[in-house]
């Protein structure tokens, strides 16, 4: 019998999680390995590239562990990961020179200002689909180049290689002999026309990036690259699937078709339409991106809603206040009172993302008391997250109107949240029995890629309901009022650093 499960690995911003996927979609197993955060500095976040790969090592090892299965039943890789991060590597030791600097990095909001005072976002939006904003990879790789003269001479003399997290991930488990990337994780650089499908030699002038550091872009699924056994636990395999991974997620909620739409909860959280062949463009703050890119070069698009701390801010209460022991616990502790009292939390811990787009906005706390207690707080982290994805929908066009909102991610797991995402929009939400959609969704990927499946209609029975939220009427004065008092709070926000 040929090999017929897949090994779908998700390289998120907090840890990597590894699992079998078999042929009814299911899984089989799962690994899951946190790794280190560093902010060397306010408004910086830091990844070591080496931890992001020892995680990977560790998390595939771990689910590989628990998997009944045999590595010959393999049948090939998928690759989903945090897009926008960049990371530097050496070509021949694949050493990287310094950490990765993050997509919720900050520290080029300056490079930022300078290129929007000089005129240059509206060519780069309409190149794009994006905006000069510190999020995206190309402000990271000019910061490099300004700031570190002599590692960038290396990324100019050839030696060392500039990519995404899936392009390094592909380059370790090849030991060095590809250097790729996909569509969707392209199309977060600044650095990728959109239109056209390529890379852009006026953008890389304009950030000045040598065009020849950069990965070749490949489609989404095929024989993309192929791993080492030397370099990854013995196993001979095709990687068969790449993508960013809130595309990924968007391909995992089997949003196959125009229109479809997904919310996915992780360290921020991210809502993606499915906008079909058409690049759409939003005047509202969402970004234009592209989907996927099928073997026979067609390219799919979608609006995206990016929010930039949603789970971070339960890791914050967890790691930095240290006032829950885990993030599991949040749904229970935020369940022993009914409201939080006037306590308004805007995480922007990394600046604010859609629809606010402000680089320079802080985290705020606001309407503490002497009664105020932790349950409030992290009460208020729950609701700011569901107010942050009603930010985004707030400017959806009527075109674009939401009937139901698919959930996933982690945080989806919370009723809790759930049920307030449900009163706040207004529509139903409905949770997938999979949450580790963005998993799915590579893994899908490289089954297409590998014969597993066939089409993308083979997978759609594959998504099954676990629990639809509907709308309780009588919490929408409640919503209404605590929205109102969020929005103020965000205005408090703006503007901080
Ligand atoms: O754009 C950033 C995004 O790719 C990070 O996703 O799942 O790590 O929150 P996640």
């Amino acid at each position: 019998m040929s090999a017929r499960s897949i090994l779908a690995i998700d390289a998120g911003t907090t840890g990597v999680t590894t699992v079998v996927v078999t042929p009814d979609g299911a899984i089989a197993a799962r690994g899951y390995q946190e790794f280190a955060q560093h902010f060397p500095e306010p408004g910086w976040v830091e990844h070591s590239p080496e931890e992001i790969w020892q995680a990977t090592l560790e998390s595939a090892r771990d689910c590989l562990k628990a998997w009944s299965g045999d590595a010959a039943d393999l049948a090939g890789i998928g690759i989903t990961n945090q897009r926008e991060t960049v990371l530097l590597w050496d070509r021949e030791t694949l050493g990287s020179p310094r950490r990765a600097i993050v997509w919720q990095d900050r520290r080029t909001a300056e490079i930022c200002d300078r290129l929007k005072g000089a005129g240059h976002e509206p060519r780069v939006a309409e190149l794009t689909g994006l905006r000069l904003d510190p999020y995206f990879s190309g402000t990271k790789l000019a910061w490099l180049a300004e700031h570190e003269p002599h590692t960038w001479a290396l990324v100019e003399s050839g030696r060392y290689a500039v990519g995404t997290v899936d392009s390094y991930l592909v380059a370790r488990m090849s030991r060095g002999t590809w250097h790729v990337t996909d569509v969707s994780n392209a199309s977060r650089t600044l650095l990728f026309d959109l239109e056209q499908g390529g890379w852009s030699d006026e953008l890389c002038d304009l950030f000045g990036v040598p065009r020849d550091a950069l990965p070749e872009v490949v489609d989404n699924w095929g024989e993309l690259a192929r791993t080492d056994p030397r370099s990854f636990l013995d196993l001979d395999l095709p990687v068969a699937g790449i993508a960013g991974d809130q595309q990924s997620a968007l391909f995992g909620q089997t949003c196959f078709d125009e229109g479809d739409s997904k919310c996915t909860y992780g360290t921020g959280s991210f809502i993606l339409t499915n906008t079909g062949a058409q690049v759409v463009r939003s005047d509202a703050g969402l970004l234009s991106t592209a989907a996927w890119r099928d073997p026979s070069g067609t390219l799919t698009y979608a609006l995206e809603g990016a929010i930039f701390v949603t789970g971070a801010a339960v890791q914050w209460l967890r790691d930095g206040l240290q006032i829950v022991g885990t993030a599991a616990e949040t749904a229970a502790i935020a369940a022993t009172v009914e409201s939080t009292d006037g306590v308004v939390f805007v995480p922007a811990l990394t600046g604010l993302g859609a629809p606010h787009w402000d680089p320079h906005a802080r985290g705020t706390i606001l309407g503490l008391t002497r009664g105020t207690t932790r349950a409030h707080l992290v009460r208020a982290t729950l609701e700011a997250i569901a107010f942050e994805v009603r930010d985004v929908i707030e400017t959806v066009t009527p075109q674009t109107a939401l009937a139901t909102m698919k959930v996933d991610g982690g945080a989806a797991a919370n009723d809790l949240l759930c049920q307030l995402q449900a009163d706040l929009l207004g529509v139903p939400v409905e949770r997938p029995r999979i949450v580790e959609t963005t998993a799915l969704g590579a893994a899908f990927m490289a089954g297409l890629g590998t014969g597993v499946w066939d089409s993308t209609d083979d997978l759609r029975s594959s998504w099954q309901l676990d629990r639809s939220f509907t709308p309780d009427p009588s919490a929408a004065d409640r919503m209404a009022a605590a929205y109102a008092l969020w929005q103020k709070g965000v205005e408090r926000a703006k503007g901080w650093a």
